[in-house]
């Protein structure tokens, strides 16, 4: 029987590049996004299903998640990708309502994603999950919220990882550099991110690729990684080693 990978933000960006690599390791796919027009269109694409989810919504998620099981009987794996980015912005100026609203999505709602999942998962002793990071899981930037909230997604997936391995379950996290997706061009266009400096700070010097993600996030769950959990792999292009090295005042 196929296994059962279920995205959250696979409508776009990141998750929609890793649903189409577990749809072509040959998984059954779910998406679940809050973007009704492109999770229907992706998913009729790579031959998914979709459901529109809002993983701020406790209630909406415990419903999605006895709807996937009750169809699909167990999920081998969980791909938390719906998430949202923040443009920059002082600490004194934010309005914490924005704060709130970037948290409620990208931990708190990671959070329940794991808790439901988790629970079926650790029951029938078996699954992996994979959390979302970022460069601001290990270094600080303008967006307060965005980075204070990923540095939480490491903790998470740490404690998450302690808490179900005993009962055969991995949880992972990856940390991406600056991958062009959808969320990522808009702050280009939009004069919120500088393409050039972006490059220069990456050993490889280059962007990575939505698929880039995807294929780290198929490998943390396969067999090949079942010794691994409780990381949150970079895949960045270099750019967490080269911002460190360029930092010091003699470059070779
Ligand atoms: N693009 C990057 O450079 C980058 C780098 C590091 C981490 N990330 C992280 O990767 C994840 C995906 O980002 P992306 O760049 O692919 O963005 P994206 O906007 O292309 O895709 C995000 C998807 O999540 C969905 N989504 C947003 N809020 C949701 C909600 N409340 N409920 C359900 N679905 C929701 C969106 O509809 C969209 O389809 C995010 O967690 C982001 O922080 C992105």
């Amino acid at each position: 029987m196929s296994k059962v990978v279920v995205v959250t933000g696979g409508a776009s960006g990141i998750g929609e590049a890793t649903a189409q690599r577990f749809a072509a390791g040959g998984f059954v796919v779910e998406i679940a996004d809050r973007d009704e027009a492109r999770g229907a269109r992706i998913a009729g694409e790579i031959g998914a299903t979709y459901r529109g989810l809002d993983v701020a919504d406790e209630a909406a998620i415990a419903a999605y998640a006895a709807d996937v099981l009750a169809r699909r009987v167990a999920v081998d794996a969980v791909v938390n990708s719906a998430g949202v980015l923040q443009n920059a912005i002082r600490v004194t100026d934010m309005d914490i309502a924005e704060y709130d609203r970037i948290h409620a999505i990208n931990v708190r709602g990671t959070l329940l994603v794991n808790q439901v999942f988790g629970r079926a998962m650790t029951t029938r002793g078996r699954g992996a999950i994979v959390n979302m990071g970022s460069l601001t899981t290990y270094r600080p930037s303008g967006q307060p919220a965005y980075a204070m909230g990923k540095a939480s997604i490491k903790m998470m997936t740490e404690i998450l990882a302690a808490e179900f391995g005993p009962h055969g379950v991995r949880v992972n996290a990856v940390a991406p550099g600056y991958v062009l997706t959808p969320a990522m061009q808009a702050r280009i266009d939009s004069g919120q991110r500088d393409p050039k400096l972006i490059i220069e700070k990456a050993a490889l010097r280059r962007f990575v690729q939505p698929a880039d993600v995807g294929e780290a996030i198929w490998f943390l769950c396969s067999d090949a990684a079942s010794a691994i959990t409780g990381v949150t792999l970079p895949i960045d292009a270099g750019w967490l080693a080269t911002s460190a090295y360029t930092a010091y005042a003699a470059v070779p």
